[in-house]
């Protein structure tokens, strides 16, 4: 795509000129947005450019170490991996309230990453994968102070705390855009492709409280449940696909045993921009063979359910 070679080129002369010889921190999520604007600005500046990775324990499996490998082995650029699970899964415990799940990891994200980036000595700016959407649902809600929907993304209050002016190469992108990108970028298809994460992860995909042990059971199941949809060719016709733990035990019969276990609810729905959607309307078969091998794989749930509602009146999310 021949525009978007000229918009990449343009950026990185943008970037080299705002950034001069400065120090650029950059925080990686292991999402699309931020991970193209780190290959961006690297393009541009080279390891001036130091990303951090701020791995809360709850992401999915084997996500953060995909994400290390892929930035650190392959792109070479400087990767501070912060392995803070004990950090976030302690100040989570008990915690079953979704808002102070949430703040508590929003908080526990900037005090981390604050504190990383205080060992490396600093930077002049801060690079963020901020998209035009980004900017206009902040500018929508400027009557009041900022309305914060996606509370771990948006680092807010970090550049001026630690008096760092912004980076934001993608600022004028829609994501559809920032796909393009990537793929100029050299990005590989199946990370690009990669569907939507929120900032708190598997936290508000276990309903209630997070243990160690959900966290667990949460991880097989999701990572089977994606296969399926991976297998019958539906990953890229869908917007997000994921398992939800349920705060639920239920009676179940497994060989000649009773079984007492958690259920698990399978979400997948269809969407444009994350604003409405609607559940994704599987075939039966489909999701039989998931709750199969699901119930079967999986030690600890015995139980599997498909949501069917859409937003509105439903969230994408459970919590
Ligand atoms: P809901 O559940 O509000 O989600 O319908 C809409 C989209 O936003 C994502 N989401 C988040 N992303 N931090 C994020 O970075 C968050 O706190 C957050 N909450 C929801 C969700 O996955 C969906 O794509």
């Amino acid at each position: 795509d021949w525009t978007m070679a000229a918009f990449r080129d343009q950026a990185i002369e943008e970037i080299r000129r705002k950034v001069g010889t400065g120090r650029v921190i950059c925080g990686l999520s292991g999402g699309v947005d931020s991970s193209v604007a780190a290959v961006l600005i690297h393009e541009a500046i080279g390891d001036q450019l130091t990303c951090i990775f701020v791995d809360h324990g709850l992401l999915r499996l084997n996500e953060a170490e995909e994400v290390v490998a892929m930035f650190r082995d392959h792109y070479n650029i400087p990767l501070v991996h912060v392995r803070a699970e004990d950090t976030f899964l302690d100040a989570l415990e008990g915690e079953s309230d979704p808002e102070v799940k949430r703040k508590t990891i929003g908080r526990l994200f900037v005090e981390t990453f604050e504190a990383e980036a205080k060992k490396l000595g600093g930077a002049d700016f801060l690079a963020q994968g901020t998209l035009y959407p980004d900017v206009i649902e902040s500018v929508s809600f400027s009557g009041g102070p900022s309305v914060t929907i996606k509370s771990h993304h948006n680092v807010g209050g970090l550049p001026e705390r630690m008096k760092m002016k912004l980076v934001e190469p993608l600022r004028e992108l829609f994501k559809d855009e920032v796909r393009i990108l990537g793929k100029e970028l050299g990005l590989p298809a199946h990370f690009i492709g990669r569907q939507p994460f929120p900032g708190p992860g598997l936290a508000i995909r276990c309903p209630g409280g997070v243990t160690r042990e959900k966290l667990r059971i949460l991880r097989e199941a999701d990572a089977i449940y994606l296969d399926e949809i991976r297998k019958a060719g539906l990953y890229d016709a869908i917007w997000q696909a994921f398992a939800v733990l349920l705060p639920v035990q239920t009676v179940g019969v497994m060989g000649d045993g009773r079984t007492y276990e958690f259920a698990c609810a399978l979400r997948a729905v269809t969407s444009v921009d994350g604003m409405t959607a609607d559940f994704y309307p599987f075939d039966m078969d489909f999701l039989g063979r998931a709750a199969t091998r699901i119930i079967n794989e999986v030690k600890g749930i015995n139980r599997v359910v498909y949501d069917v509602t859409s937003k509105p009146p439903g969230t994408i999310e459970w919590e």
